[in-house]
């Protein structure tokens, strides 16, 4: 199941015009379910104009402070983070899914690491809960952080970040970046771009003092960030990533021919496992991903995005091929394990069976 369960928001704060706080009351019968590793994020529904509308949004609280609390940035425009902006308060009812995804490396208070994030905009949301989290339970490593915004007054969470640095003096490095607001040394003035984030891993953090980066931004800081930090000799899966829209995400995928590998196989028939039992249906090739046909059989499958961004549809590819679009929220080994996103799979066997109770 989708497993939305209604959570009353207790707490709405400001942090800049644009960006509000939300924190959840979780009733003790949830606590479990709602428990989150640092980096994680929420699915957020509810029903605007009439329409079934969800967005994910991440975790921002620190896993030991015994909190559930996302930060939402308005986009422009946007359906979600408008309405949410506007008029969410204290007292108002969310369905809220429990916490998924994997923007994280495991902790060990015996680690003496160095991790290294980038963060721009609404992408401080998960790499705060990172920071916290890390320089709690490890009191030996260290972090620096690079945080692109456009000017001081959009800066997200600068009093929690101020009294972090105070906090670790020794262990937590931050280095503001300001797009159009000019700052005394000109390193970090501009916006976080590979170029840019070259001239950092020169003048400033020494990549084979790092063990982990963490990014979160926009789709073309992110590319340029992880470049930059390959070229200068940082081994791909040290590198973690967490988008929040890709190009083109949330629009409607057009059709596509896709070729069927069993000859003659128009047709699949589908098997989903979830919550320990597996109903079938049979769904047409080439014309829909796994996720609309099964949600059009009745199947309350989970989803989000659906634009192969956030992660929330992931489930086991146990048998038979599918073909997958966009996939901005697998890794690499996830991908080798059998992982799919069903929102982005075009079935091209006969028979295909997909297991979402398989986490790992
Ligand atoms: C894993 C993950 C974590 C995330 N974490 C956070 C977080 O911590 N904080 C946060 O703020 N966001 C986060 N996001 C992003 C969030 O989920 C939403 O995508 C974001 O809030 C925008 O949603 P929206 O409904 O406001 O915008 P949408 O309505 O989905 O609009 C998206 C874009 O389309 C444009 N658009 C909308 N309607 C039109 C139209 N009619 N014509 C032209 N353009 C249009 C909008 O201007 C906007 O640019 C996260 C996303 C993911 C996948
Ligand atoms: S629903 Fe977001 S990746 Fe599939």
């Amino acid at each position: 199941m989708s497993q939305f369960h209604p959570l009353t928001v207790a707490q709405v704060r400001h942090e800049t015009r644009d960006t509000i706080a939300v924190t959840f009351a979780v009733p003790p019968e949830l606590r479990a379910s709602y428990a989150y590793q640092q980096g994680q994020h929420l699915t957020l529904r509810t029903q605007i104009d009439g329409e079934d509308v969800r967005r994910s949004y991440s975790i921002c609280s620190a896993v030991q402070d015994d909190t559930l609390r996302v930060a939402i940035k308005r986009t422009p425009g946007g359906v979600f983070s408008s309405w949410a902006v506007d008029h969410l308060q204290p007292g108002a009812v969310l369905d809220v899914m429990p916490p998924s995804g994997h923007f994280n490396v495991p902790l060990d208070a015996a680690n003496r690491k160095h991790y290294l994030a980038f963060a721009a905009g609404s992408g401080i949301t998960p790499i705060l809960s990172i920071i916290k989290t890390t320089l709690a339970v490890e009191p030996h490593s260290r972090f620096t952080l690079f945080y692109g915004n456009r000017a001081s007054s959009s800066v997200i969470f600068r009093d929690e970040l101020s009294d972090l640095k105070d906090r670790y003096l020794d262990r937590l490095r931050i280095a503001y970046v300001m797009s159009r607001e000019q700052q005394d040394i000109d390193l970090f003035n501009g916006r976080i771009t590979q170029d840019k984030c070259a001239e950092f891993l020169r003048y400033w953090v020494r990549v084979a003092d790092v063990d982990v980066a963490f990014i979160c931004g926009p789709e073309d800081m992110m590319l340029g960030v992880a470049a930059a930090l390959q070229q200068a000799g940082m081994p791909k899966d040290a590198i973690k990533v967490e988008l929040f829209a890709a190009t083109g995400a949330n629009g409607p995928r057009q059709a596509r021919a896709h070729a069927a590998t069993d000859a003659g196989a128009q047709q699949t028939e589908v098997t989903v496992i979830m919550d320990g039992s597996a109903s079938s249906f049979t769904m047409a090739q080439n014309q829909e991903s796994l996720l609309d046909a099964g949600l059009r059989a009745g199947i309350d499958m989970r989803y989000a995005c659906k634009g192969g961004v956030c992660s929330t549809c992931r489930c086991k590819l146990v048998e038979g091929q599918v073909d997958m679009d966009i996939n901005y929220a697998l890794e690499d080994y996830e991908v080798a394990r059998g992982f799919v996103l069903s929102c982005q799979s075009f079935p091209v066997t006969g028979k295909v069976v997909i297991d979402f109770d398989q986490a790992e």
